[in-house]
């Protein structure tokens, strides 16, 4: 578990949860082990992504993938002990949160990756392995808002919710965590083909080596990339909604939009 989870990684779903909080102006120092939940969520998936079963990877965030080190049972378990410590951590006291608004945030984090969410994603994103890409845009879309879309989603509204914001900005941190969802994962999708395996940390070229669905294998990089740039602008838009005195969800839109790993 420590090996997957301190091995490195951008830290997004925490720090997005960070910002949204601070844009409601919360008072963070009671909140961070509920947003550290979400790097324990996120890495869970990590080591099951890569297991032989799904995408059968062996180079994570620079390092040899937990299964490859720790056998593939310790994989799985190492993921299943993540997850379920990670519901302990968003259940744990958090002082000045009243218990409806902490049961809210923990339901909504639930369900994002759920059967209906990032789980659901990760079964369509299976099943569309190999498949034909003429066509395939909606499918494409209902795989990466959920493998990928929801959990960002999540972070940013587990900010929102925690740090006890309003129905509006509740509402912009809904619209630009959706757009930023998909968004994410187009990226994810542009940076397999166009960057190295070192830059990356993560083996380069094998969406295309597997047959799997991608923005560039199903609309091309050019609308790809137009897709993009529309979805940043909308979490930009809504970014500027949240009228917080420090409010930094616009550049860390941009971040995600423009990273090279
Ligand atoms: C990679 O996520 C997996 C996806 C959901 C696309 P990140 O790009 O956030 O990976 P780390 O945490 O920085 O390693
Ligand atoms: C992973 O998507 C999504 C989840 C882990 C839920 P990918 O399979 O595209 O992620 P990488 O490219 O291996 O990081
Ligand atoms: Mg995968
Ligand atoms: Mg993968
Ligand atoms: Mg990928």
């Amino acid at each position: 578990m420590r090996y997957a989870v301190l091995g490195g990684g951008k830290r997004i779903r925490p720090i997005l949860a960070i910002a949204a909080a601070e844009a409601c102006g919360a008072n963070l120092a009671p909140l961070m082990q509920h947003f550290a939940a979400l790097e324990l969520i996120h890495t869970y998936s990590l080591v099951h992504d890569d297991l032989p079963a799904l995408d059968n990877d062996d180079l994570r965030r620079g390092r040899q993938t937990t299964h490859v080190v720790f056998g593939e049972a310790m994989g799985i378990l190492a993921g299943d002990a993540l997850l379920t410590e990670a519901f302990s951590w968003l259940a744990s006291p958090a002082d000045g949160v009243p218990p409806d608004r902490q049961l809210r945030a923990i339901v909504t984090v639930s369900i994002a990756i759920d059967s209906k969410g990032m789980i659901g994603g990760q079964v369509a994103d299976l099943e569309a392995t190999g498949a034909d890409a003429a066509g395939a845009i909606e499918k494409l879309r209902f795989i990466h808002r959920n493998k990928t879309g929801k959990l960002i989603l999540a972070s940013a509204l587990l900010g929102g919710i925690l740090g006890g914001g309003s129905d509006e900005q509740l509402q912009a941190l809904d619209r630009y965590g959706t757009a930023l969802g998909l968004a994410f994962q187009i990226v994810d999708d542009l940076l397999d083909q166009e960057e190295s395996s070192a830059t990356l940390g993560k083996t380069a070229g094998k969406d295309l080596a597997q047959g799997k669905l991608t923005y560039p294998a199903v609309v091309g990089v050019e609308e790809a990339r137009k897709e993009l740039a529309a979805l940043l602008r909308t979490a930009e838009d809504n970014a500027g909604m949240i009228a917080g005195r420090l409010n930094y969800l616009a550049q860390i839109a941009r971040f995600i939009c423009e990273r090279r790993s």
